[in-house]
């Protein structure tokens, strides 16, 4: 399965924040925006990775993630012209999908929570129709809202409804098989004008292809997309992090925990850093883990 990472957009909710910087490199605590929803395609198990965004703003993410490979990825970098739709970006990472299945994920959201590495892992086995996501929010009227029959079943999903017919927001993160492509070339904008991540859905639901698993309570789930959430999410994170000690969404422990790269190739990542709390993190990672290679080598 490929990864397609949307980090396009005008930001306008942000201005004037927004103004020069793209929003996905906006702080998030300790660390880039862009590297949350990142970690979650790592986190699935994901290592061939498309980002999206503006011709403008490309050249700032290839400064900061490369070709991946120092990561054990591979990163693409693709263009939007202009922020046409989520949707849009199926089309413009046609020949990166090629023939496999894809996951997308928004630039903006943040997830967090027991067993939610294995949850995705598991949608990447999909081999037939798509996988979204229920979690419960108090402002549904935001988001892509699915609503369901009494036993259960998946009756519709609307856009940002004035009147939501359930609590369930549907996040940023989609799972699809290969037929995404062409799904995504027959849609027309909507009247806000844009190719909408909805209508993917909903031509997966009316084909009985849509599978909605839900986010217990116990996960997070966050989008930075205005000040506030900007905020909020800054300190989730920074009060997860100085509670336990441990980094959400640091991206070269994450790549060795998940094998992709070797001691060695963390070993210069850390080196190439400048002193800091996240070089000071990584450091103390390595200690541990040279410990007990040599615990189990002696
Ligand atoms: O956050 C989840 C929600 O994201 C879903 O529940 C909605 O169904 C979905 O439409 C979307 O709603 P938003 O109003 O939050 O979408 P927004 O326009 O903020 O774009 C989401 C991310 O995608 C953001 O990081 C910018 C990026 N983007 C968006 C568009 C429209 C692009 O890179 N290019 C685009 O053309």
């Amino acid at each position: 399965m490929k990864g397609i990472l949307l980090a396009g957009g005008n930001g306008t909710r942000l201005y004037p924040l927004t103004r020069v910087t793209n929003k996905h490199l906006m702080s998030i605590y300790d660390k880039p925006m862009i590297f949350y929803p990142l970690s979650t395609l790592m986190l699935a198990g994901i290592r061939e990775i498309a980002l999206i965004s503006s011709p403008k703003d490309l050249p700032s993410y290839k400064q900061l993630l490369g070709s991946g490979e120092h990561l054990g990825l591979s990163i693409t970098y693709i263009e939007q012209e202009k922020p046409e739709g989520i949707a849009q970006a199926f089309t413009l990472a046609e020949d990166f999908i090629n023939r496999d299945s894809v996951c997308l994920t928004l630039g903006d959201n943040i997830f967090y929570g027991d067993g939610f590495s294995k949850l995705l892992k598991d949608c990447t086995e999909l081999e037939e129709g798509g996988i979204v996501f229920g979690y419960q929010v108090n402002d549904p009227e935001r988001y892509g809202v699915v609503s369901f029959d009494q036993a259960g079943n998946v009756i519709d999903i609307e856009e940002k409804p004035q009147v939501p017919k359930s609590n369930y927001a549907i996040p940023g993160v989609y799972f699809y098989d290969n037929k995404i492509v062409d799904i995504a070339k027959g849609l027309t904008p909507s009247a806000r004008g844009e190719l909408e991540i909805t209508d993917v859905n909903l031509y997966y639901l009316q084909r009985g292809q849509l599978k909605v698993k839900l986010f217990g309570r116990g996960s997070a789930w966050l989008d930075t997309g205005t000040p506030d959430s900007l905020l909020d999410a800054s300190n989730f994170v920074g009060t997860l992090e100085k509670r336990q000690g441990n980094k959400i969404a640091c991206l070269e422990e994450i790549a060795y925990k998940m094998g992709y790269i070797s001691i060695d190739t963390l070993t210069k990542n850390i080196s190439a850093m400048p002193n800091g709390t996240y070089k000071k993190y990584l450091a103390q990672i390595l200690k541990n883990e040279t410990a007990s290679v040599a615990a189990v080598t002696s």
